[in-house]
């Protein structure tokens, strides 16, 4: 079993690219399947959910291979609609298949998708948008069989902005007949860059990044080439390490716009930040000050993926913050990881509350969930002493390479 082990107390220093997005690489994985011919995805990252997808793939007959850092994915051969059960129980975001293999076959079937424990994870809204376009579900022994012979545009009001609901809907209505208008659809920027790569197919849809997509149904028709976002997650991570650790990072390959409520909050705690085209430098003196309350919102509000990370960034400031998680109910699985390196914080519900103290001393602790994980990376290199962080195989559900990463920066990691 493998181990990240820190020896804590560096600073970090130096320049970093950020990777692709996972959360808009996977359903653009799911999407590539809409269009019988090759796409080519270039800085997809290599992440084990992208493995998880690119089996999901090969399972539905298509074939995808890595060019480098690309991946080059040709739907042409599918000829399978069915997603089995192992593959649906290694992450949530398998779900998004469902969507696109109905709009391409017109049948599909699949148990319920996996993912973090984040407390319950429901697909109703999803399961809804999909019965509203015309498909049939039956849920039999845990499996879901949808048919959609003929589905056909039409207004779909989400009750809540669900990223996943809003990505699936799009996908389901690229393959149904006439225009679909999705209302209160969620506004992340990883829409916008489905969006992108459904346009680039051929298909037609606008809206994404505002509340109202609409999509004109029709199969895509072109062959393409569509470079993954930066992922603003993991960019978050890498700003509260250098904040927590203390230090000057300048971060490449980022989007300054997506990342605000992370670096206000990061300034409000005592950073530096500054920023230009693709690019955020932040520079911190690892003493850091208390914010206030956090809530996690969704886009453009305080994302819940980077709650975590900053309550560990927190964790020696003067003074208590009080997060607020709004979007899952079962988020702060870290914090008793967080109190075995000496941290000071107590849940109630929905809300944390940190007091900063003095020191963090390093502990054998272990990831409950992926950015529970990366929150123990961030502990770890302001702890005193040795962190060993365990059931590391969250992590790489997310990260690349946090450890060569955080190597190139100065810190002092390695893998065991
Ligand atoms: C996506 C992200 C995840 C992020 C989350 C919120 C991907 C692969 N994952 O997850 O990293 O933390 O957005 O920004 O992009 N809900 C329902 N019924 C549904 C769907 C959702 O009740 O049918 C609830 C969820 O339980 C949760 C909330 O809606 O409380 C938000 O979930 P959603 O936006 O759907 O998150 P995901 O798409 O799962």
């Amino acid at each position: 079993m493998k181990h990240i082990v820190i020896q804590g107390g560096r600073r970090l220093e130096g320049t970093l690219t950020v990777q692709g997005a996972k959360n808009s690489v996977l359903p653009i994985l799911a999407a590539t399947i809409l269009h019988p011919g090759r796409t080519v995805l270039r800085g997809c990252p290599h992440l084990s959910d992208v493995e998880a997808s690119i089996s999901i793939l090969r399972h539905l007959g298509c074939k995808a291979d890595w060019e480098g850092e690309e991946l080059a994915v040709d739907a042409s051969t599918l000829d399978r609609w069915d997603v089995p059960d192992h593959l649906m129980r290694e992450m949530r975001s398998s779900v998004v298949f469902l969507g696109a293999i109905l709009a391409r076959m017109g049948w599909a079937e699949m148990s319920h998708p996996g993912g973090c424990e984040l407390g319950p994870r429901p697909i109703d809204m999803h399961l809804s948008a999909l019965r509203q376009l015309g498909a049939q579900l039956r849920e039999e022994s845990g499996c879901l069989r949808c048919t959609a012979r003929h589905m056909t545009g039409r207004e779909i009001v989400l009750s809540m902005p669900s990223v996943g609901a809003t990505e699936n809907a799009m996908l389901a209505a690229c393959g149904a007949e006439g225009e679909t208008v999705l209302v209160n659809a969620a506004r992340e920027p990883e829409i916008a860059d489905l969006q992108d790569f459904l346009c680039g197919m051929g298909c037609k849809v606008r809206g994404a990044g505002s509340s109202t997509i609409c999509i004109q149904g029709g199969q895509p028709t072109h062959d393409v080439t569509h470079a993954i976002m930066p992922d603003r997650i993991v960019a978050a991570t890498y700003l509260a390490a250098a904040a927590a650790a203390g230090g000057e990072v300048e971060l490449r390959r980022v989007s300054h716009g997506h990342l605000s409520t992370v670096t206000a909050a990061l300034h409000a705690a005592g950073c530096q930040i500054s920023g230009g085209e693709g690019q955020v430098v932040l520079r911190s003196e690892g003493r850091l000050r208390s914010i206030g309350t956090v809530r996690t919102a969704p886009y453009p509000g305080f994302p819940t993926d980077a709650q975590a990370v900053l309550m560990a960034a927190l964790l020696r400031a003067q003074g208590a913050t009080v997060f607020v998680e709004n979007i899952f109910e079962n988020r702060y699985r870290h914090v008793d990881e967080l109190c075995r390196m000496g941290a000071d914080i107590s849940v109630a519900g929905r809300v944390a509350v940190v007091t900063g103290v003095p020191a963090l001393c390093g502990a054998q602790v272990r990831c409950t969930d992926l950015r529970g994980g990366a929150a123990l990376l961030v502990a770890g290199l302001m702890a005193q002493g040795e962190t060993r962080i365990g059931d590391i195989f969250h992590i790489q559900r997310g990260y690349e390479d946090p450890v060569r990463d955080l190597r190139a920066l100065g810190a002092e990691i390695w893998m065991e």
